[in-house]
């Protein structure tokens, strides 16, 4: 069974629910408490084992490819005034040399299309895909938690979580047809479905494991929900040829799509810090509980 090596992170949206933030700042570089957001999703894929991450970009997304890597001028800067501690932080941002690629997706065509152009890159080998915008904090890390799953059955792994029945017509949902703890064998599965024609609440949280034959559905993938080209559809036709599995994982996602599920993720991720935690609930406590 071929390990899981490569991660494509697809980073060219514009991030139009978070504007103006992210007029001239691409999202996945705005900070979640102390960190910009891309930077835990890194993390949690060099947790699962990931050695190479193939970022699709587009205009105005330069800024990722500088933060992964040196800043010689402010290294040379914090050295000179022996801050060590910051310089080891900012130290271990930089990764292995070698192990980024970046290719553009010059048009939004959709999640499909832009999976698609990390095709080259990839090859043929299974490797996971993490949407930015879905930060996971789990033990151990929602890709490592596939990863199981994937050592256990060689196939592909997508993981889920249930959402409000309200709220399915925002994400891809999967027809569950019988479960094994915490592993989901599928019927199918559906893009943005209308929330009276959803097979189920259970969503794609936005973690993929898929196999190198998925580039060959996603090359001649017609347009779907939102007249984009959909992963989900691609899957969805893979899934009848080759073994699938959803994996409810252990562990809480949030949302920085959007304003709300954005500050969501601030407070989280502040409340978790080892350092400022404690801090972090005294001042939510003291100034923003209700009277
Ligand atoms: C994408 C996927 C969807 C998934 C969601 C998770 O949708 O297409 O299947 O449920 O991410 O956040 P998007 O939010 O990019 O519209």
């Amino acid at each position: 069974m071929k390990p899981i090596r490569k991660a494509v992170l697809p980073v060219a949206g514009f991030g139009t629910r978070v504007l103006p933030a992210t007029k001239t700042i691409p999202k996945e570089m705005l900070p979640v408490f102390d960190r910009p957001a891309i930077q835990y999703v890194v993390d949690e894929a060099i947790a699962a084992g990931i050695e190479h991450f193939v970022f699709v970009t587009g205009r105005n997304k330069g800024a990722i490819e500088d933060y992964f890597d040196t800043a010689y001028e402010l290294e040379t800067s914090l050295k000179a005034k022996n801050k060590t501690a910051i310089l080891e932080e900012v130290q271990k941002t930089c990764p292995v040399a070698g192990s980024m690629s970046f290719v553009r997706q010059q048009a939004p065509l959709g999640l499909g299309h832009a999976i698609w152009c990390a095709r080259d890159i990839v090859g043929d080998e299974p490797f996971a895909i993490l949407l930015p915008d879905v930060l996971v904090q789990a033990a151990p890390s929602c890709l490592a938690q596939m990863v199981e799953a994937y050592q256990e059955t060689g196939s592909n792994i997508i993981a889920v979580e249930p959402v409000p029945e309200a709220e399915v017509d925002k994400y891809g949902v999967i027809d569950p047809a019988e479960r094994n703890g915490n592993r989901i064998r599928m019927n199918g599965m559906v893009e943005k479905p209308p929330v009276a024609d959803a097979p189920s609440n259970l969503a794609i949280t936005g973690r993929y494991i898929l196999q190198g034959k998925i580039f060959d559905y996603l090359a001649d993938q017609a347009a779907g929900a939102g007249g984009e080209i959909q992963l989900t559809d691609a899957m969805a036709r893979l899934m009848a040829n080759e073994d699938f599995y959803a994996v409810e994982y252990d562990g809480q996602s949030y949302d920085c799509g959007s304003k709300l599920g954005y500050l969501r993720a601030q407070i989280a991720y502040a409340l978790a810090d080892a350092e400022h935690g404690a801090g972090a609930r005294a001042l939510l406590d003291s100034e923003f509980s209700k009277a």
